[in-house]
């Protein structure tokens, strides 16, 4: 069998460790042709050496000189910056790209390889949060797949196997309602960062893990599977289920209820995309439920994650909402992890800058595409550049309510 050829963006990160945990596990199997990274060249020097790809992207030119100074493999092509990224994410030799960059930062890479029509495992649900619509056209035009390692959408995309889109009722997305869970709202005022960074289920990066303490995860989810799945938002619900075994459900119109199990670890959504349609005898604990024993599910609670609501909303109100949403909770979310400002500013930031996208003053309870119409900021989302634009607005405004 020929080796599968992977391009892996943001492969110091979380999701790129995994993914290369997976290849050092089936090295008959999977192949690196391009690896990348923003900072950590140090830990992407020790990934070149040990699996020799043709093709690195670091963030800047003199990281790039580092790299040239310091590794030894004659045919290897160092780029950098954003250019460098479209670049091996279009022209590495590869069969599948894994979209594991955080941020909006990963929008132009993944529409790069789309455009190239490489298959992708995507990760970087801020693609489809920006341009779901435009990433999947243009995926229809080039015959690029689009597998979800999203472990929620990757539960779905199992759970559809066999099934046709008619007979779907509804999906349900799980979350684990991250550490917060079980704190009342009245003690949210005494959350610390180190709190917010203790997820009880899953090691993630940083700022996915405050996106799930606030469960703006949750929301950029729904979002990310409005276009997967192309269903209306209504037919998506969200459930808080605190042992994140059931990955998500789809719900059918006979009653019948289809889950994809496993205990929280990534390498095993992503193995699924890496081998798909086959799977690997992948070396990861595996699910007990004896053990296990009990499953909890239980409805959210909306005064404790303002953020949800607000992504539900900008889903329903479609355009640019989703994308200005994205980049003020991208600029938010840094400035939490800096320590700039409390847990509960997250949501109030957030709040006021959509409040300030749809021209309202008062309540942000109806949201509607018309109400939204602004001449600073593009109202639908028709190129890669009306996105980052779209998401720059709702960066800037969330930095001036920073200052
Ligand atoms: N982690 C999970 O379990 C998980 C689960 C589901 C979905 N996801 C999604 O997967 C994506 C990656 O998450 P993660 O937790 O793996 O993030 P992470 O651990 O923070 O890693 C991010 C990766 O992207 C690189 N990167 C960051 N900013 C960049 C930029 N501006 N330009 C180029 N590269 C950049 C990082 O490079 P440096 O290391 O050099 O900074 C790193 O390799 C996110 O969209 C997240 O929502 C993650």
């Amino acid at each position: 069998m020929q080796r599968q050829r992977l391009t892996i963006l943001g492969s110091t990160g979380s999701i790129g460790t995994s993914t290369l945990d997976i290849v050092r596990q089936f090295p008959e199997r999977f192949h690196v042709t391009a690896l990348s990274c923003r900072n950590r060249v140090r830990e992407l020097a020790e990934q070149i050496q040990e699996f020799r790809p043709q093709m690195v992207c670091v963030g800047t030119a003199e990281q790039a000189q580092w790299l040239v100074d310091h590794i030894v493999q004659e045919d290897l092509q160092v780029v950098y910056g954003e250019d460098g990224l479209v670049h091996v994410a279009a022209e590495a030799e590869s069969d599948l790209v894994v979209a594991g960059i955080v941020g909006a930062a990963g929008l132009r890479s993944t529409y790069a390889a789309v455009e190239a029509g490489r298959n992708i495992a995507l990760a970087n649900k801020e693609t489809m949060v920006l341009a779901g619509e435009l990433i999947l056209s243009k995926a229809a035009s080039t015959g690029s797949i689009i597998l979800p390692v999203d472990s929620e959408h990757n539960a779905i995309f199992q759970s559809l196997v066999g099934h046709r889109s008619e007979d779907i009722e509804k999906i349900i997305l799980t979350a684990s309602g991250g550490p917060f869970r079980d704190t009342p709202f009245s003690e949210f005022s005494k959350i610390t960062l180190q709190d917010a960074l203790r997820h009880p289920n899953w090691e993630m990066g940083n700022k996915i893990t405050i996106d799930s303490a606030t469960m703006m995860n949750k929301g950029l989810e729904v979002i990310e599977a409005r276009w997967l799945f192309d269903l209306p938002v209504k037919q998506i619900e969200v459930v808080i289920h605190r042992e994140s075994i059931v990955h998500s459900l789809v719900a059918y119109s006979d009653g019948s209820f289809i889950a994809q199990l496993g205990l929280p670890d990534m390498r095993t959504p992503i193995a699924y995309c890496l081998a798909y349609p086959e799977r690997v005898p992948l070396r990861v604990p595996k699910l007990n439920l004896a053990e296990i024993g009990k499953l909890h599910f239980e409805p959210v609670v909306p005064e404790k994650y303002p953020c949800l609501e607000l992504a539900m909303q900008a889903a329903h109100c479609g355009g640019a909402a989703p994308a200005v949403l994205n980049g003020a909770n991208e600029a938010v979310v840094e400035a939490y992890l800096q320590g700039q400002i409390h847990f509960l500013d997250i949501s109030r930031i957030l709040k006021a800058v959509m409040k300030h996208y749809v021209n309202q003053s008062d309540s942000l309870k109806i949201l509607s595409f018309s109400d939204a119409v602004r001449e600073d900021v593009p109202n639908a989302i028709r190129s890669i550049d009306d996105a980052l634009l779209a998401d720059q607005w709702g960066r800037q405004q969330a930095a001036g309510l920073l200052q």
